[in-house]
Order: structure tokens, then C-alpha cells, then sequence
């Protein structure tokens, strides 16, 4: 029973607590309305008792004026209570006392004393005067009322040294003039609360206090007008500390504007000029011997050294490690001179609101980072105080050294020095802010009308060897922007810090160029010779338009393997040099300096692509014949002999086939293009190599954005990953292609050739005027044309080695050869096939119904004249070529030779082909060049381009490279198959509709 009510009271519990929420009102002090103030022990806003108001912190309620305080322990009970009708509350907030000097009525207080002196309610030791009154006690000597005090003050020293020795006697207020006791008279002047002779201040000229801000917004600054001439003249006439920061701040509000003081003998002054000249009549005294830097001023700017000096200094002998924590001191004073603080925390020179995990990564040495983000106008004015920034680089626990500043607004007489790229132009400062919502304002308490804040900030620094560093220097640059409207307060601006890290990598750059040099030249010989071999076979041996087209062609091709060569040289060597360092000795080039690997790279991309297309183009154009060795069956001797004799009686079939087959082979891969791009997608994106092409100098494969800094991708980093896998995966897949496939499953042009021969069909090839390719196919067993039963006997015998070789020679295996056949050759050749392929006429097409009106021919054939005379033309080729290859032609004969070493290497023929023909034993199946499986390595170059190229311009989007490479590779195939069938259609009297 016990047990029961235990769950019922816990079940009961249950839904009351579910009923109540949890939820809080947010509420800040601000938010709390008139009269009620923030109770931060519940978080919520309390409305104040009767006679009560918010008190000045909004965290109590206070009594209203004209009301003591009558009970307060400092808790949520305050009692107040009415004073009497001519009275007003104590100082201390617990009496009504009377007024000295007359109640204010509307405000319930006592007016105040005015130049009588301070309003006291108690004497000394603490009784109050007689009849509760108030009284009012004059200021007497060198003491005036301080009226936010209530108390008198000494006067400032200024005023008392003036009027020292006057008629008058010591006085606390700046006369106009003083007249002394020896009669002789000082002007005088006030400037911000302090009494000047007038000799002592500078003039008040025109535009003292005008600012030019950027881009073309002025303002009469309130500021300026206020502490300009007071800071000048304390400065220098009694180095007061505070003051001399103070003109120093206006002077960096103001951009170091120093053309007033390089003007010698113009009257019109400034901050700047006014600093610079109290500076040079410094002699001594300077901080540590930097003759820039009076130890009583701020260091605004390096004028006694070179800046050239100054940045290549070699005075920092610290050695950083790779991805060390740099640390920085910075000093910070307020815009009125006063000292700030001293500060390690080098995040508040970044706006952008950035995890601690990436702004971690910030400043450790040699991680070039970067963020970037947008903010409110607004926040400058209202979230930042003015402050101004000495920045100095701690080298190790006991130094520290000075960064300098580069203000890219400086502007002198007209120009932005600090914008050329020439660094002796460059004006070095010292000091900097982030944000001035001071200099903008036109009154005191008016909102600023203009605000300047810099936009970028990039801490770059220069790598000597060996780990050594150049002066860091600190580039700013600033933007003024006019805020005078309130609805400015919500534009978005773009807002950037960065570290950048540079090194003279001049010596990479001249290996480059060295070997792009030797390589180039090496390469144009190569393509010379090419040229000259070309043309050879052309059986050209002078120079014309076509020969320096077609050198201009090679040359394209040489370069862009040197080219691509070189690159992969150098991209490898940063991806592996730059990510593993310990000592930072090698840094990525930047900007300028990664330009000549750009053009590099963009140069060998068209230089390649012109080559394919020109590849693809002459693999179109060849003269190719199928020779039919096929002879019409001797069996039927009853038969007509005429009819019998005639070749139309052999079968056209085969031929039809293995011009098929020859279609098929034109367009068959090693590796194909589309796999491989997919696999290196796969490493890529999945495995995560593209990790590798970023800035950080970080070796991972996998990275988690939220927590981890991710630099920005580095095209010679990307350049030398892409590279890597492709060429790493080509030659995997090419090894397994033709180590394993071809040789275990399938070798396709093996099988073709091996198709020839029981075909009885052989493939003669002409690429150039003089030189070809010739596919030997005659069958073993002389004929071909069979029926399945012989067949399987032709098999059974080849299986047991009864019959002869297939090589075109006896005893030999070999049926590939190139040949270089002579001009008469050629000549005859030309004269079969012009007739064949009606060169003159318009071409046939299937879908043009022949006429067959035309019966004319004795032999009762029913074809037009000229489709006969091509198929008379084709029997005549057939009958030529075959006994050319027989040596049946006297002055057409041919030796078989082998080619030497060098006339492999360079493509060419030493001999030339005058009065016999050169059959040239071809082991390595050359004649594939024509095909698109022996130009592999140029496609493969060209669309490795082409996807670094892609994915350049798309902004490292590899997935679209992958495409748009696939569709070019499509496109490729298509065309050299279509243009392919159309060649061989022409060339060979296969009709199209066969080729399928
Ligand atoms: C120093 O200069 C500042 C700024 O002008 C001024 O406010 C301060 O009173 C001066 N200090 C003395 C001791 O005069
Ligand atoms: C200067 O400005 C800072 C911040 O605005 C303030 O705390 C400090 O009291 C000021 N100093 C003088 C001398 O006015």
C-alpha cells in the first residue's frame, strides 16, 4: 500500500513540474523601462517604489530629488521621504538641508554657487552648520572651483606661472592679457581648459582643423579644434607625456600628411608638421639611438633610414620554427594621449568574430591565413573605442622588435607612394588604429559624421634562409565612410586581416627558367627533325608553308611536354618540400611570383591542344586499301572460262568485314580516359588528396572545417596533386592494361591482325606521299572464302604446325611493316586511285538511287560508266598492290629491311626510297600512331590539361572538370569515328552502310 501512494506522489510531481516552464524573459539593464531597474539577482526588471527613480547603474532605485533617503541596506527595501518645502537633499543623500544660494525649484536641487565657490553642508569634522544650511565657500589663492569636484583646486601650473609676477596677483583665470609689475604686457590665450602666452601657441590659420579624409570627405574636425594647438604647445614647450601622444594620434588621424611640412616657408600648418618639427629639434634623447624615436614622443615615422633599409634589415637572428606561435606585444594609448595598456593578445587586430580553433592558426609561423567577413557600419561608432597601436614582434622572452606599419592611404604631394610597386618610394610609419570615430565629428556631442577603419590588414613577413626572418611589416589600409546618415549604421562592409609569408624564391625562378631553356632547345631540334622527316615521307626537301606549319606544329607538341615537364618538377618538389619542412626553408609563391608557373601551364594547354587537333586531323586523312588475296575458286573447269576467270566472282564480303573491324580498332583505348578521370575523382574527393593543395602547411587527408583552419588552394600545390594521382593511375592502369589484359584477356590489335590473315585480307596504309604502313594478311592456307567444315580443318592444321608462317617473308612471323615506297610507286598508285574514287566527280551517296537507265556495257552490267570504271579502278588496285607486294613488278620492287636505333628514335628514314621501295620490320606495331590506342600519352597529357585547366577557372571544382573532360573525350571519339568511316569509305569502296 506503501508502495502505492510512492508512485501516485511521483507520478503527481511529475506533471507539475511539466507544467511549469522553465523559460526566462530575456532582459538586460538596458531594456528595463522608466523608473524600474535591473534586479540582477532574478534577472528581471523591478519597478522602483513611490518618490524613487533608476539609479544611474540601472542596477538600484534611487529617491527622487527633494527626497532623503530615510532607510537603505542595500537590499530591495528603500524608503524615501519628502524634504521640507525650502529644503534639499544633503551630499550624502540621508539629510534636508537648506540651499546657500536658493532652491531650484523645478529641479528640486540647490542652485549652485557659481563663482562664490563650493557648496558645502558640513564643516571638517562633519557637524553641519548651523541651522542645517548650506554655505558657499570661496576659492581663494591659486585655487579655483572644479565644479564636478565640489572642491577647490590648484590652479594648472600654466596660468599660475603667467600671472606670477602680475599687477593682479596670482589668478586661476586666463586673462586676455597680463599686465606685468615691471609694466610690460603678455597676451594670452585658453586652449582645451589651459592658459597659453599667445606667442607659445600656433597660429589659428585657416583649415588648421580640416581633415581630408580618402576619397574626397572633409569635415572642420571638433576634436582637432579642440587639442591641437593646446597638445602642440604642452609638447613642446614642456614635453608633457600625454600631450605629445596626443599630437602624435592626430597626426596618424590625419595619414602622416606630410606635405606641409616638405613645403619649406608655406604658412599652412598641421598635426604632422607641427610633430615632425618638434622632433627635429631633438638632438639627444633618443630611444636606444633610433634617431626617429625622442624618448618623450611616440614613433610615428622611419625618416632617417632608407625604407629599403629599414625592411631589409638582418638583425633578427631568432630562429622560428614551422607552425611556432609568434607572439606580439602591442601598445595601445587613447586618441587623448593617455596610456592604454601593454597587451599580448595580437586577436584584436581581427574583426571578423573567428572560433578560437582557427585564429589559433592565425599567427603560428608560416600558415598563411586569412578571414574575412562583413560589418555594420554602426558597430565601429558604437562598439570602438579609438585607440592607437604600437605593434612589436616578441622575438624571444627577453626582446622584442618594432613592426613596422605601411598606411596605403599615405599620400604624398598627390600620390600614393605606398601603392608603387617600387619600394624606395615607400613611407614607413610606426603607429596605427583600427578604427577613429573621433576625427569625424563636428561638435562634441554630435554623432561622427565620418569614420575611418581599416579594411585590410595583412601582416606579411619575409623569409631570409634558414628559418631566418626579414622585419615583419604590417600593411594597412583604411577607409573613411560617411555615416552622417543614421541609416548608414546598418551597411555592411567587407572587412579582411591576413598573414602572408614571402620568401625570394629568385633561384627556383632561374632554375625554371634554365630548364625551360635547355629543354626547349632540346625539344625544338627534336621537332626539326620530325619536321624534316615529315616532309621526307612527303617527299618534300625544301622548306615551304607546309613544312613551317607543320615545325610549328611540333614545336607546339615539344614545348608543352617540356613545359609539363618542368611543371611537375616544380609543383612536386613544393608539394613535398612545403608541407613536410620543419625549418621553414621553402615557402609557396605568391602572386607575381606563381605567375610565370600560371602562364607556363596556360601556354603548354593550348600549345597541346593544337597538337591533338592536329593529330586527329591527319589520323583522318590517310590513304588506306584492303587487299584481297583471295582468288577465284578453280574447281568448276566446265564453267565458262571467261566468267570464271573474273575476280567479281570473289566474295566482297570479307573485305566489308575487316573494314569494319579497322572502323572498330580506329577508336579503341589502352586506358580508358573515363575511368581514369573517375578514379581520380575518387582520390580526390573521398580519400580526401585534395587536402593536400591548400596553403596550410598542414598533411592531412581529411579535415573538419568547424574546428580545423583550412588555408586557401594553392595552384601549384593543386597543379602538382592532380598531376601526381593522374600519372600515377595512368601507369597503373597502363600496366595492368598491357602487362595483364592484353596479355591474358584480350589484345585487340593483335586479334585484328590475326583477323587479317584468316581473312586472307592485308591492310595497305598510306600516311604520307612516300610512306605507309603495310598489315600483311595473307592466309596460310590460300584461301579463305570457305565453308565451316574447311575451316575447322584450316584451324586443325595451323593447331599442328603443318603450314607455312604468316609472315610476309618466308620463315618469318612478322606481318607489320612501315614502308617508304618511291616516287614511281606513288605516282602509279595515284593514277588507280583517282580513278577509283571519281577525285573529279561528285561523290555517291547511298541515298542517291542509281541510275540504272544506262545499260550500256557489252558483259550486260547494269551500273552508271563511272561507278564501273571505280569498280574496274578497284579490281586494278587490287591486282596492283597485290603484286607489288609479290615482287611481280619490275621497276616497282621493295627490300625488307630493319631500322636502326636512331631511325626508331627519331621517327625517320635515313635511306631514301629512289629506286626500290623500304619495307621496314615493325616489332612495336608503330602503325598504331594512326590509330587513337597509339597516341594514348598525347590524349592523356592533353586531358590531364585540360581538368587542371577546368578546375582552375572554375575555382577548384574538380567535379566539373571530370565532366567537362568526359564530353571532350566523347566529342574526340565521335569525330575520329565519324570523319574515320567517311575515309575509309571514300578511300577504299566500302560503302558507308557497312560500316557499323
Ligand atoms: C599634459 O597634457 C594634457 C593634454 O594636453 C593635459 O590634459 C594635462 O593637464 C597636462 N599635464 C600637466 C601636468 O600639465
Ligand atoms: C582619455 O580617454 C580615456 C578613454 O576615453 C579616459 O578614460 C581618460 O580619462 C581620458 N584622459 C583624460 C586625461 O582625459
Amino acid at each position: 500500500m506503501m508502495y502505492c501512494t510512492d508512485v501516485l506522489l511521483i507520478f503527481l510531481i511529475g506533471i507539475l513540474n511539466s507544467a511549469t516552464s522553465i523559460k526566462l524573459p530575456y532582459r538586460v539593464p538596458k531594456s528595463c523601462g522608466d523608473n524600474e531597474f535591473f534586479q540582477h539577482s532574478s534577472l528581471e526588471c523591478i519597478s522602483c517604489g513611490t518618490n524613487q527613480k533608476t539609479g544611474s547603474d540601472l542596477l538600484t532605485c534611487v529617491c527622487e530629488n527633494g527626497h532623503k533617503t530615510s532607510l537603505n541596506y542595500g537590499g530591495p527595501k528603500l524608503e524615501c521621504s519628502k524634504c521640507g518645502l525650502n529644503e534639499a537633499v544633503a551630499s550624502d543623500g540621508w539629510n534636508c538641508i537648506k540651499c546657500a544660494n536658493g532652491l531650484d525649484k523645478e529641479k528640486k536641487t540647490c542652485k549652485p554657487c557659481g563663482n562664490k565657490g563650493v557648496a558645502v553642508d558640513r564643516s571638517e569634522n562633519g557637524s553641519f552648520y548651523s541651522d542645517k544650511k548650506q554655505t558657499c565657500l570661496a576659492c581663494t589663492a591659486d585655487t579655483s572651483v572644479l565644479s564636478s569636484h565640489r572642491i577647490c583646486r590648484r590652479c594648472h601650473q600654466n596660468v599660475l606661472e603667467l600671472t606670477k609676477d602680475s599687477r593682479n596677483g596670482v589668478s586661476c583665470v586666463c586673462p586676455e592679457k597680463i599686465i606685468k609689475k615691471d609694466g610690460s604686457v603678455v597676451e594670452t590665450s585658453e586652449a582645451d581648459g589651459i592658459c597659453f602666452q599667445q606667442k607659445n601657441l600656433i597660429n589659428d590659420v585657416a583649415n588648421l582643423y580640416t581633415i581630408r579624409y580618402s576619397n574626397f570627405l572633409t569635415i572642420e574636425s571638433f576634436f582637432f579644434r579642440q587639442h591641437l594647438r593646446a597638445a602642440q604647445a604642452m609638447c613642446i614647450l614642456h614635453q608633457n607625456y600625454t600631450a605629445c601622444q596626443l599630437l602624435g594620434n592626430l597626426c596618424v588621424m590625419y595619414m602622416y600628411n606630410e606635405d606641409n611640412y616638405e613645403q619649406s616657408g608655406t604658412s599652412r600648418t598641421d598635426a604632422c608638421k607641427e610633430f615632425l618639427l618638434i622632433v627635429s629639434q631633438y638632438t639627444k634623447l633618443f630611444v636606444r639611438n633610433l634617431k626617429d624615436w625622442p624618448s618623450t614622443m611616440p614613433w610615428l615615422y622611419y625618416k632617417v633610414e632608407s625604407t629599403v633599409l629599414a625592411l631589409d634589415k638582418t638583425d633578427i637572428f631568432h630562429k622560428f620554427q614551422r607552425r611556432q606561435e609568434l607572439r606580439f606585444v602591442i601598445v595601445s594609448y587613447f586618441a587623448n594621449g593617455t596610456f592604454d595598456a601593454i597587451s599580448e593578445d595580437a586577436s584584436i587586430l581581427q574583426f571578423c568574430p573567428t572560433p578560437q580553433t582557427l585564429t589559433s592558426y592565425a599567427f603560428q609561423f608560416s600558415t598563411p591565413y586569412q578571414s574575412k567577413c562583413q560589418v555594420k557600419l554602426g558597430d565601429f561608432s558604437k562598439k570602438h573605442t579609438t585607440r592607437f597601436f604600437d605593434l612589436y614582434l616578441r622575438i624571444d622572452d627577453q626582446t622584442m622588435y618594432p613592426i613596422p606599419v605601411l598606411v596605403d592611404n599615405i599620400q604624398l604631394l598627390g600620390t600614393n607612394v605606398n601603392q608603387l610597386s617600387d619600394r624606395h618610394y615607400w613611407r614607413l610609419t610606426k603607429r596605427f588604429f583600427l578604427v577613429d570615430n573621433i576625427s569625424g565629428k563636428s561638435s562634441e556631442n554630435s554623432r561622427p559624421q565620418i569614420i575611418q577603419y581599416a579594411e585590410q590588414l595583412e601582416l606579411n613577413i619575409r623569409l631570409r634562409e634558414d628559418g631566418l626572418i626579414y622585419p615583419p611589416l604590417l600593411k594597412v589600409k583604411y577607409k573613411a565612410a560617411d555615416v552622417s546618415n543614421v541609416l548608414s549604421d546598418n551597411d555592411d562592409v567587407s572587412v579582411s586581416f591576413k598573414m602572408s609569408y614571402e620568401m625570394n624564391i629568385d633561384n627556383i625562378f632561374r632554375d625554371i627558367q634554365i630548364a625551360v631553356g635547355v629543354l626547349s632547345v632540346i625539344g625544338i631540334m627534336y621537332a626539326s627533325i620530325r619536321t624534316f622527316s615529315y616532309r621526307k615521307r612527303d617527299g618534300v626537301q625544301v622548306i615551304d608553308c607546309t613544312s613551317i606549319f607543320i615545325f610549328l606544329v611540333y614545336v607546339c607538341c615539344a614545348l608543352a611536354i617540356v613545359f609539363f615537364l618542368v611543371l611537375i618538377g616544380v609543383s612536386l618538389q613544393w608539394l613535398f618540400f612545403y608541407k613536410q619542412q620543419a625549418t621553414v626553408i621553402r615557402l609557396l609563391p605568391v602572386g607575381a611570383q606563381e605567375g610565370i608557373i600560371k602562364s607556363l601551364f596556360i601556354a603548354s594547354f593550348f600549345m597541346m591542344g593544337v597538337y591533338v587537333l592536329f593529330l586527329l586531323y591527319s589520323q583522318i586523312d590517310i590513304d588506306i586499301f584492303f587487299i584481297d588475296w583471295e582468288r577465284p575458286r578453280t574447281v568448276n573447269r566446265v564453267m565458262d572460262e571467261e566468267q570464271n576467270r573474273s575476280p567479281q566472282s570473289v566474295s566482297i564480303m570479307r573485305t566489308l568485314f575487316v573494314a569494319n573491324e579497322w572502323r572498330e580498332v580506329q577508336t579503341t583505348r589502352k586506358i580508358n580516359p573515363v575511368l581514369l578521370i573517375i578514379i581520380l575523382l575518387f582520390f580526390m574527393k573521398v580519400v580526401g588528396f585534395e587536402n593536400w593543395s591548400t596553403t596550410d602547411p598542414l598533411n592531412r587527408l581529411s579535415v573538419d572545417p568547424s574546428k580545423d583552419y583550412i588555408g586557401e588552394i594553392n595552384f601549384t600545390l593543386r597543379f602538382g596533386v592532380i598531376s601526381l594521382l593522374f600519372v600515377l593511375i595512368a601507369v597503373v592502369l597502363w600496366i595492368l592494361f598491357s602487362l595483364i589484359y592484353e596479355r591474358f584477356i584480350g589484345d585487340s590489335i593483335g586479334d585484328f591482325i590475326d583477323f587479317c590473315s584468316m581473312s586472307n585480307i592485308s591492310i595497305f596504309i598510306l600516311t604520307h606521299k612516300q610512306f605507309g604502313y603495310y598489315l600483311h594478311g595473307l592466309s596460310v592456307h590460300g584461301r579463305a572464302d570457305t565453308s565451316l567444315h574447311e575451316l575447322y580443318e584450316q584451324f586443325q592444321r595451323e593447331e599442328e604446325n603443318l603450314c607455312g608462317k604468316r609472315g610476309l617473308e618466308p620463315n618469318s612471323e612478322l606481318q607489320v611493316f612501315e614502308m617508304a615506297v618511291t616516287r614511281r610507286f606513288r605516282e602509279e598508285y595515284d593514277k588507280i586511285l583517282n580513278l577509283m574514287i571519281n577525285r573529279d566527280a561528285p561523290n555517291m551517296r547511298r541515298d542517291h538511287p542509281v541510275p540504272v537507265a544506262r545499260q550500256n556495257k557489252a558483259n550486260g552490267s547494269n551500273l552508271p560508266a563511272r561507278l564501273e570504271s571505280s569498280v574496274n579502278a578497284y579490281h586494278m588496285m587490287n591486282r596492283f598492290l597485290s603484286a607489288f607486294i609479290e615482287h611481280s613488278i619490275r621497276d616497282n620492287n621493295y627490300i625488307v629491311k630493319d631500322k636502326v636505333f636512331s631511325e626508331k628514335l627519331f621517327k625517320n628514314e635515313l635511306l631514301t626510297p629512289f629506286e626500290n621501295s623500304f619495307f621496314y620490320n615493325d616489332e612495336h606495331r608503330s602503325f598504331t600512331s594512326i590509330l587513337m590506342y597509339g597516341q594514348e600519352f598525347t590524349f592523356l597529357v592533353f586531358y590531364l590539361f585540360l581538368f587542371i585547366m577546368v578546375d582552375w577557372l572554375s575555382n577548384w571544382n574538380c567535379i566539373l572538370a571530370a565532366v567537362v573532360v568526359y564530353f571532350v573525350d566523347v566529342i574526340f571519339v565521335t569525330a575520329r569515328d565519324y570523319f574515320g568511316k567517311r575515309n575509309l569509305a571514300n578511300k577504299t569502296m566500302v560503302n558507308e552502310r557497312f560500316l557499323i
